[in-house]
Protein backbone atom coordinates (compact mmCIF):
# COMPACT_ATOMS: atom_id res chain seq x y z
CA UNK A 1 0.00 0.00 0.00
CA UNK A 2 1.24 3.61 -1.19
CA UNK A 3 0.07 7.05 -0.37
CA UNK A 4 0.38 8.24 -4.18
CA UNK A 5 -3.36 8.64 -4.85
CA UNK A 6 -5.49 10.29 -7.15
CA UNK A 7 -7.82 13.20 -5.52
CA UNK A 8 -10.57 15.37 -7.74
CA UNK A 9 -8.48 13.68 -10.71
CA UNK A 10 -4.92 14.94 -9.73
CA UNK A 11 -2.46 12.66 -8.34
CA UNK A 12 -1.23 13.26 -4.77
CA UNK A 13 1.93 12.27 -2.08
CA UNK A 14 -0.07 12.32 0.50
CA UNK A 15 -1.88 15.16 0.88
CA UNK A 16 0.02 17.48 -1.84
CA UNK A 17 -0.91 17.62 -5.60
CA UNK A 18 1.92 16.51 -8.04
CA UNK A 19 1.67 19.29 -10.04
CA UNK A 20 2.43 21.42 -7.11
CA UNK A 21 5.74 19.76 -6.73
CA UNK A 22 6.55 19.74 -10.24
CA UNK A 23 6.15 23.86 -10.51
CA UNK A 24 8.31 24.32 -7.37
CA UNK A 25 11.23 21.94 -7.89
CA UNK A 26 11.01 21.25 -11.98
CA UNK A 27 11.03 17.75 -13.86
CA UNK A 28 12.46 15.06 -13.38
CA UNK A 29 11.83 14.75 -9.79
CA UNK A 30 12.18 11.72 -7.14
CA UNK A 31 8.97 12.09 -4.65
CA UNK A 32 8.75 10.04 -1.58
CA UNK A 33 6.55 9.66 0.79
CA UNK A 34 7.23 9.63 4.35
CA UNK A 35 3.77 8.00 5.33
CA UNK A 36 4.76 5.26 2.73
CA UNK A 37 8.38 4.63 4.23
CA UNK A 38 6.89 4.43 7.63
CA UNK A 39 4.13 2.03 7.23
CA UNK A 40 6.26 -0.16 5.63
CA UNK A 41 8.82 -0.04 8.35
CA UNK A 42 6.27 -1.07 10.61
CA UNK A 43 4.52 -3.72 8.05
CA UNK A 44 7.98 -5.53 7.80
CA UNK A 45 8.64 -4.93 11.47
CA UNK A 46 5.37 -6.39 12.26
CA UNK A 47 6.02 -9.60 9.89
CA UNK A 48 9.00 -10.29 12.67
CA UNK A 49 6.92 -10.42 15.40
CA UNK A 50 7.28 -13.73 16.33
CA UNK A 51 11.17 -13.50 16.22
CA UNK A 52 12.86 -13.09 19.38
CA UNK A 53 13.52 -8.78 19.01
CA UNK A 54 15.20 -9.06 15.43
CA UNK A 55 17.46 -6.80 14.10
CA UNK A 56 16.22 -4.62 11.28
CA UNK A 57 19.22 -2.90 8.87
CA UNK A 58 17.72 -0.65 5.93
CA UNK A 59 20.21 -1.85 2.98
CA UNK A 60 20.91 1.73 2.71
CA UNK A 61 21.76 1.26 -1.23
CA UNK A 62 18.25 0.84 -1.96
CA UNK A 63 18.10 4.82 -0.98
CA UNK A 64 20.75 6.32 0.64
CA UNK A 65 18.69 10.25 0.81
CA UNK A 66 19.78 11.42 4.28
CA UNK A 67 15.90 12.60 4.86
CA UNK A 68 14.78 8.68 4.11
CA UNK A 69 17.80 7.20 6.29
CA UNK A 70 16.87 9.96 9.20
CA UNK A 71 13.20 8.66 8.94
CA UNK A 72 14.54 5.02 9.12
CA UNK A 73 16.24 6.09 12.18
CA UNK A 74 13.11 6.96 13.90
CA UNK A 75 11.65 3.75 13.14
CA UNK A 76 14.54 2.24 15.14
CA UNK A 77 15.80 0.90 11.94
CA UNK A 78 20.06 0.29 11.45
CA UNK A 79 21.21 0.27 8.47
CA UNK A 80 23.00 -2.16 6.45
CA UNK A 81 26.27 -0.36 4.37
CA UNK A 82 28.53 -1.60 1.59
CA UNK A 83 30.94 1.12 1.44
CA UNK A 84 32.49 3.61 3.58
CA UNK A 85 29.97 6.33 1.78
CA UNK A 86 27.05 4.76 2.71
CA UNK A 87 28.42 4.17 6.26
CA UNK A 88 29.31 8.01 6.62
CA UNK A 89 25.26 8.79 5.22
CA UNK A 90 23.79 6.47 8.53
CA UNK A 91 26.00 8.02 10.85
CA UNK A 92 25.10 11.49 9.49
CA UNK A 93 21.21 10.28 9.59
CA UNK A 94 21.69 9.46 12.99
CA UNK A 95 21.47 5.80 13.03
CA UNK A 96 23.39 4.44 16.12
CA UNK A 97 27.24 2.79 14.99
CA UNK A 98 26.29 -0.50 16.60
CA UNK A 99 23.45 -0.99 14.73
CA UNK A 100 25.27 -0.93 11.47
CA UNK A 101 26.31 -4.06 9.01
CA UNK A 102 28.62 -3.10 6.43
CA UNK A 103 28.63 -5.69 3.49
CA UNK A 104 30.75 -6.06 0.50
CA UNK A 105 32.80 -8.08 -1.54
CA UNK A 106 35.36 -5.16 -2.18
CA UNK A 107 35.61 -3.50 1.51
CA UNK A 108 39.07 -1.96 1.34
CA UNK A 109 41.77 -1.43 3.97
CA UNK A 110 40.84 2.46 4.58
CA UNK A 111 37.36 1.41 4.80
CA UNK A 112 37.71 -1.67 7.06
CA UNK A 113 39.78 0.71 9.33
CA UNK A 114 36.83 3.11 8.63
CA UNK A 115 34.06 0.74 9.91
CA UNK A 116 36.73 -0.42 13.12
CA UNK A 117 37.21 3.49 14.08
CA UNK A 118 33.39 3.72 14.02
CA UNK A 119 32.61 0.75 15.79
CA UNK A 120 29.68 -0.52 13.81
CA UNK A 121 27.96 -3.38 14.77
CA UNK A 122 28.84 -6.32 12.92
CA UNK A 123 31.36 -6.77 9.95
CA UNK A 124 29.87 -9.17 7.30
CA UNK A 125 33.13 -10.85 5.92
CA UNK A 126 32.66 -12.40 2.42
CA UNK A 127 36.04 -14.29 2.51
CA UNK A 128 38.92 -15.82 4.25
CA UNK A 129 41.07 -13.20 2.77
CA UNK A 130 39.05 -10.28 4.10
CA UNK A 131 38.55 -12.02 7.53
CA UNK A 132 42.67 -12.23 7.87
CA UNK A 133 42.92 -8.56 7.21
CA UNK A 134 40.47 -7.42 9.19
CA UNK A 135 41.93 -9.25 11.91
CA UNK A 136 45.07 -7.76 11.64
CA UNK A 137 43.92 -3.75 11.32
CA UNK A 138 41.98 -4.82 14.40
CA UNK A 139 44.72 -6.19 16.13
CA UNK A 140 46.99 -3.60 16.11
CA UNK A 141 44.26 -1.44 17.19
CA UNK A 142 43.96 -3.84 20.30
CA UNK A 143 39.93 -4.35 19.53
CA UNK A 144 38.38 -6.93 18.10
CA UNK A 145 35.56 -6.89 15.24
CA UNK A 146 32.29 -8.43 15.71
CA UNK A 147 31.85 -10.41 12.56
CA UNK A 148 29.69 -12.99 10.62
CA UNK A 149 30.69 -14.97 7.73
CA UNK A 150 28.70 -14.14 4.34
CA UNK A 151 28.01 -17.82 3.02
CA UNK A 152 27.31 -18.58 -0.26
CA UNK A 153 24.82 -20.99 -0.08
CA UNK A 154 24.45 -22.20 -4.19
CA UNK A 155 20.48 -21.65 -4.31
CA UNK A 156 18.97 -19.98 -7.45
CA UNK A 157 16.72 -17.15 -6.59
CA UNK A 158 14.80 -16.82 -9.46
CA UNK A 159 15.33 -13.53 -10.48
CA UNK A 160 16.96 -11.23 -12.76
CA UNK A 161 20.42 -12.82 -13.36
CA UNK A 162 22.28 -9.19 -12.31
CA UNK A 163 20.46 -9.32 -9.31
CA UNK A 164 21.22 -12.36 -8.21
CA UNK A 165 23.76 -13.28 -5.76
CA UNK A 166 23.60 -16.63 -4.30
CA UNK A 167 24.84 -19.16 -6.93
CA UNK A 168 27.87 -20.59 -6.44
CA UNK A 169 29.28 -18.86 -9.71
CA UNK A 170 28.32 -15.85 -8.26
CA UNK A 171 31.47 -13.59 -6.51
CA UNK A 172 29.55 -13.35 -3.24
CA UNK A 173 30.42 -15.12 0.44
CA UNK A 174 32.30 -18.23 0.95
CA UNK A 175 31.04 -21.72 -0.56
CA UNK A 176 29.01 -23.74 2.18
CA UNK A 177 31.33 -26.59 2.37
CA UNK A 178 33.91 -24.40 3.02
CA UNK A 179 32.78 -22.45 5.18
CA UNK A 180 33.23 -24.25 8.39
CA UNK A 181 37.11 -24.84 7.86
CA UNK A 182 37.23 -20.65 7.48
CA UNK A 183 35.16 -19.35 10.17
CA UNK A 184 36.44 -22.04 12.60
CA UNK A 185 40.24 -20.72 11.74
CA UNK A 186 39.02 -16.84 11.38
CA UNK A 187 37.39 -17.70 14.96
CA UNK A 188 41.16 -18.50 16.47
CA UNK A 189 42.35 -14.67 15.37
CA UNK A 190 42.51 -12.28 18.04
CA UNK A 191 41.16 -9.74 16.31
CA UNK A 192 37.89 -11.01 15.50
CA UNK A 193 35.03 -12.06 17.46
CA UNK A 194 33.13 -14.41 15.35
CA UNK A 195 29.68 -14.50 16.13
CA UNK A 196 27.79 -15.59 12.80
CA UNK A 197 26.55 -16.27 9.62
CA UNK A 198 25.34 -14.19 6.79
CA UNK A 199 23.54 -14.99 3.71
CA UNK A 200 21.73 -13.27 0.83
CA UNK A 201 20.52 -14.70 -2.36
CA UNK A 202 19.31 -11.51 -4.42
CA UNK A 203 16.69 -9.25 -4.51
CA UNK A 204 13.22 -8.35 -5.87
CA UNK A 205 12.35 -12.06 -5.21
CA UNK A 206 9.37 -13.52 -5.89
CA UNK A 207 8.98 -16.20 -3.99
CA UNK A 208 10.04 -17.66 -0.74
CA UNK A 209 11.26 -21.06 -1.82
CA UNK A 210 14.86 -19.78 -2.56
CA UNK A 211 14.91 -18.11 0.51
CA UNK A 212 13.58 -20.94 2.59
CA UNK A 213 16.16 -23.55 0.52
CA UNK A 214 19.15 -20.97 1.86
CA UNK A 215 17.93 -20.38 5.31
CA UNK A 216 17.76 -24.06 5.61
CA UNK A 217 21.07 -24.31 4.65
CA UNK A 218 22.39 -21.76 7.51
CA UNK A 219 20.87 -23.96 9.64
CA UNK A 220 22.57 -26.78 9.10
CA UNK A 221 25.41 -24.66 9.15
CA UNK A 222 25.03 -23.36 12.16
CA UNK A 223 24.35 -27.09 14.37
CA UNK A 224 27.94 -27.98 12.24
CA UNK A 225 29.67 -25.12 13.40
CA UNK A 226 28.30 -25.43 17.03
CA UNK A 227 29.45 -29.36 16.59
CA UNK A 228 32.86 -27.89 15.76
CA UNK A 229 32.84 -25.73 19.39
CA UNK A 230 32.52 -22.46 17.58
CA UNK A 231 30.54 -19.85 18.85
CA UNK A 232 27.02 -18.85 17.00
CA UNK A 233 25.19 -16.03 18.27
CA UNK A 234 23.97 -14.13 15.32
CA UNK A 235 22.39 -15.36 11.91
CA UNK A 236 22.01 -12.55 9.50
CA UNK A 237 19.18 -13.47 6.91
CA UNK A 238 19.90 -10.56 4.25
CA UNK A 239 16.76 -8.57 2.51
CA UNK A 240 15.48 -9.60 -0.84
CA UNK A 241 11.65 -9.75 -0.72
CA UNK A 242 9.82 -8.48 -4.16
CA UNK A 243 7.91 -5.64 -4.57
CA UNK A 244 4.77 -5.55 -6.58
CA UNK A 245 5.85 -3.31 -9.55
CA UNK A 246 2.53 -3.74 -11.79
CA UNK A 247 -0.94 -3.73 -10.49
CA UNK A 248 -2.08 -6.95 -10.07
CA UNK A 249 1.79 -9.15 -9.65
CA UNK A 250 1.37 -11.37 -6.66
CA UNK A 251 4.60 -11.45 -4.16
CA UNK A 252 4.67 -13.21 -0.87
CA UNK A 253 3.50 -10.19 1.62
CA UNK A 254 6.16 -9.54 4.63
CA UNK A 255 3.47 -11.91 6.76
CA UNK A 256 4.12 -14.51 5.33
CA UNK A 257 7.95 -14.02 5.45
CA UNK A 258 7.94 -13.50 8.84
CA UNK A 259 6.28 -16.68 9.70
CA UNK A 260 8.23 -18.63 7.19
CA UNK A 261 11.53 -17.48 9.05
CA UNK A 262 10.19 -18.51 12.28
CA UNK A 263 9.44 -21.77 11.86
CA UNK A 264 12.96 -22.40 9.87
CA UNK A 265 14.88 -21.12 12.50
CA UNK A 266 12.76 -21.84 15.66
CA UNK A 267 15.73 -24.15 16.88
CA UNK A 268 18.45 -21.54 16.06
CA UNK A 269 19.06 -20.11 19.18
CA UNK A 270 20.30 -17.01 17.71
CA UNK A 271 19.57 -13.04 17.32
CA UNK A 272 18.37 -13.02 13.77
CA UNK A 273 19.52 -9.94 11.75
CA UNK A 274 17.85 -8.52 8.45
CA UNK A 275 18.63 -6.02 5.62
CA UNK A 276 15.52 -5.19 3.57
CA UNK A 277 15.63 -2.67 0.89
CA UNK A 278 13.35 -2.61 -1.74
CA UNK A 279 10.52 -3.57 0.51
CA UNK A 280 11.20 -0.13 2.72
CA UNK A 281 11.03 2.22 -0.33
CA UNK A 282 10.64 0.81 -3.61
CA UNK A 283 6.74 2.09 -3.67
CA UNK A 284 7.43 5.17 -1.37
CA UNK A 285 8.72 6.78 -4.01
CA UNK A 286 7.30 7.70 -7.84
CA UNK A 287 9.72 9.40 -10.71
CA UNK A 288 7.78 12.97 -11.82
CA UNK A 289 8.40 13.32 -15.33
CA UNK A 290 7.10 15.55 -17.90
CA UNK A 291 5.87 14.79 -21.39
CA UNK A 292 8.44 17.18 -23.56
CA UNK A 293 6.85 15.92 -27.08
CA UNK A 294 4.81 13.34 -28.80
CA UNK A 295 6.42 12.23 -31.76
CA UNK A 296 4.79 10.30 -34.71
CA UNK A 297 6.37 6.60 -34.61
CA UNK A 298 5.80 3.37 -37.33
CA UNK A 299 2.90 1.67 -35.05
CA UNK A 300 2.55 4.04 -31.74
CA UNK A 301 3.86 7.43 -31.18
CA UNK A 302 6.55 8.32 -28.90
CA UNK A 303 6.11 9.69 -26.05
CA UNK A 304 9.69 11.50 -25.37
CA UNK A 305 9.57 12.48 -21.62
CA UNK A 306 12.12 14.57 -19.82
CA UNK A 307 13.42 11.51 -18.09
CA UNK A 308 16.02 9.36 -18.86
CA UNK A 309 18.16 6.21 -18.38
CA UNK A 310 20.50 8.16 -16.00
CA UNK A 311 17.60 9.39 -13.81
CA UNK A 312 16.26 6.22 -13.77
CA UNK A 313 17.88 3.23 -14.94
CA UNK A 314 16.23 -0.09 -14.16
CA UNK A 315 14.33 -0.51 -17.33
CA UNK A 316 17.63 -0.09 -19.28
CA UNK A 317 19.61 -2.29 -17.20
CA UNK A 318 16.97 -5.04 -16.35
CA UNK A 319 14.43 -4.39 -18.50
CA UNK A 320 12.37 -3.85 -15.33
CA UNK A 321 8.80 -2.41 -16.05
CA UNK A 322 7.88 0.44 -14.02
CA UNK A 323 3.75 1.23 -14.36
CA UNK A 324 3.86 4.73 -15.88
CA UNK A 325 0.51 7.26 -15.04
CA UNK A 326 -0.41 10.54 -15.73
CA UNK A 327 -0.68 12.73 -12.70
CA UNK A 328 -4.04 14.27 -14.06
CA UNK A 329 -5.44 11.25 -16.57
CA UNK A 330 -8.05 12.35 -18.91
CA UNK A 331 -9.62 9.15 -19.16
CA UNK A 332 -8.86 8.69 -22.90
CA UNK A 333 -6.14 5.97 -22.96
CA UNK A 334 -3.25 5.44 -25.61
CA UNK A 335 -0.54 2.85 -26.60
CA UNK A 336 2.85 4.71 -27.06
CA UNK A 337 6.83 3.80 -26.82
CA UNK A 338 7.73 6.06 -23.61
CA UNK A 339 11.56 7.07 -24.00
CA UNK A 340 14.07 9.59 -22.74
CA UNK A 341 15.86 12.51 -24.68
CA UNK A 342 18.95 10.42 -24.51
CA UNK A 343 21.04 9.46 -27.73
CA UNK A 344 20.80 5.41 -27.51
CA UNK A 345 18.21 2.81 -27.98
CA UNK A 346 18.56 1.72 -24.49
CA UNK A 347 16.69 5.05 -23.18
CA UNK A 348 13.44 3.24 -23.59
CA UNK A 349 11.06 2.84 -20.77
CA UNK A 350 8.18 0.44 -22.46
CA UNK A 351 7.48 -0.29 -25.90
CA UNK A 352 4.26 -0.30 -27.04
CA UNK A 353 2.96 0.60 -23.44
CA UNK A 354 -0.97 0.69 -23.04
CA UNK A 355 -1.04 3.95 -20.93
CA UNK A 356 -3.14 7.42 -19.64
CA UNK A 357 -3.46 9.49 -22.73
CA UNK A 358 -0.49 12.29 -22.87
CA UNK A 359 0.69 15.15 -25.07
CA UNK A 360 3.58 18.02 -24.80
CA UNK A 361 3.62 19.35 -21.05
CA UNK A 362 1.79 16.87 -19.62
CA UNK A 363 3.01 14.99 -16.28
CA UNK A 364 3.19 11.60 -15.27
CA UNK A 365 4.62 9.49 -12.91
CA UNK A 366 7.08 6.17 -13.09
CA UNK A 367 5.88 4.41 -9.82
CA UNK A 368 7.79 2.25 -7.72
CA UNK A 369 10.90 4.36 -8.35
CA UNK A 370 11.60 5.00 -4.40
CA UNK A 371 14.31 1.99 -4.37
CA UNK A 372 17.60 2.00 -6.82
CA UNK A 373 16.12 4.93 -8.24
CA UNK A 374 17.95 8.35 -7.64
CA UNK A 375 21.03 6.51 -6.36
CA UNK A 376 21.95 4.45 -9.54
CA UNK A 377 21.30 7.52 -11.29
CA UNK A 378 24.41 9.00 -13.77
CA UNK A 379 25.28 12.03 -15.69
CA UNK A 380 25.61 10.47 -18.82
CA UNK A 381 24.77 12.95 -21.55
CA UNK A 382 25.61 16.00 -19.14
CA UNK A 383 22.17 16.16 -17.93
CA UNK A 384 23.01 16.32 -14.17
CA UNK A 385 21.60 14.68 -10.98
CA UNK A 386 17.93 15.34 -10.51
CA UNK A 387 16.32 16.81 -7.31
CA UNK A 388 14.63 14.27 -4.77
CA UNK A 389 11.65 15.42 -2.62
CA UNK A 390 10.17 13.89 0.75
CA UNK A 391 6.49 14.85 1.43
CA UNK A 392 4.91 14.60 4.45
CA UNK A 393 0.97 15.15 5.04
CA UNK A 394 0.53 18.73 3.22
CA UNK A 395 4.03 19.88 3.16
CA UNK A 396 7.24 18.82 1.16
CA UNK A 397 10.37 19.48 1.14
CA UNK A 398 13.62 19.15 -1.56
CA UNK A 399 15.75 16.76 0.37
CA UNK A 400 18.49 16.61 -2.94
CA UNK A 401 18.88 19.49 -4.40
CA UNK A 402 18.87 19.22 -8.28
CA UNK A 403 22.63 19.19 -9.46
CA UNK A 404 23.32 21.03 -12.57
CA UNK A 405 25.10 20.12 -15.26
CA UNK A 406 27.37 23.11 -14.84
CA UNK A 407 28.06 21.96 -11.41
CA UNK A 408 29.44 18.42 -12.27
CA UNK A 409 31.59 20.39 -15.13
CA UNK A 410 32.75 22.96 -12.04
CA UNK A 411 34.88 19.85 -10.59
CA UNK A 412 36.67 18.96 -14.31
CA UNK A 413 40.22 20.65 -14.50
CA UNK A 414 41.97 21.79 -17.85
CA UNK A 415 45.19 21.23 -17.35
CA UNK A 416 47.91 24.03 -17.89
CA UNK A 417 49.17 22.44 -21.16
CA UNK A 418 46.39 22.63 -23.01
CA UNK A 419 45.08 26.14 -21.54
N1 LIG B 1 21.74 -7.10 1.65
C1 LIG B 1 22.69 -7.28 0.71
C2 LIG B 1 23.97 -7.88 1.09
C3 LIG B 1 22.43 -6.87 -0.61
O1 LIG B 1 23.37 -7.06 -1.54
C4 LIG B 1 21.18 -6.28 -0.95
C5 LIG B 1 20.90 -5.83 -2.30
C6 LIG B 1 20.24 -6.10 0.08
C7 LIG B 1 20.55 -6.54 1.37
C8 LIG B 1 18.91 -5.47 -0.13
O2 LIG B 1 18.11 -6.24 -1.00
P1 LIG B 1 16.59 -5.85 -1.22
O3 LIG B 1 15.86 -6.08 0.06
O4 LIG B 1 16.52 -4.44 -1.64
O5 LIG B 1 16.17 -6.77 -2.32
N2 LIG B 1 19.80 -2.43 -8.43
C9 LIG B 1 18.96 -3.61 -8.41
C10 LIG B 1 18.94 -4.26 -7.04
C11 LIG B 1 20.31 -4.64 -6.53
C12 LIG B 1 20.29 -5.24 -5.14
C13 LIG B 1 21.65 -5.41 -4.60
N3 LIG B 1 21.73 -5.94 -3.27
C14 LIG B 1 17.58 -3.25 -8.89
O6 LIG B 1 17.33 -2.10 -9.23
O7 LIG B 1 16.70 -4.13 -9.00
Amino acid sequence: MDHFTLRDGVLHAEDVPLPAIAEAVGTPVYVYSRATIERHATVFREALAPLDDPHIAFAVKANPNLAVLRVLARQGYGADVVSGGELIRALAAGMKPADIVFSGVGKTHAELEQGLREDIGQFNVESEEEGYELAAIARRAGRAARCALRVNPDVDARTHEKISTGKSENKFGVPLDRATAIYTALAQEDGLDMRGIAVHIGSQLASLEPLEAAFAKVGALIGELRGAGCKVTHADLGGGLGVPYRAGEALPAPAEYGAMVARVTKDWNVRLMFEPGRVIAGNAGVLLTRVVRVKRGLTHPFLVVDAAMNDLARPALYGAWHDFEAVEPSGERMTAHIVGPICETGDTFAMDRECDALGAGHLAVFRTAGAYGATMASSYNSRGFVAEVLVDGDRFAVVADRIAPSAIMDAERMPDWLA
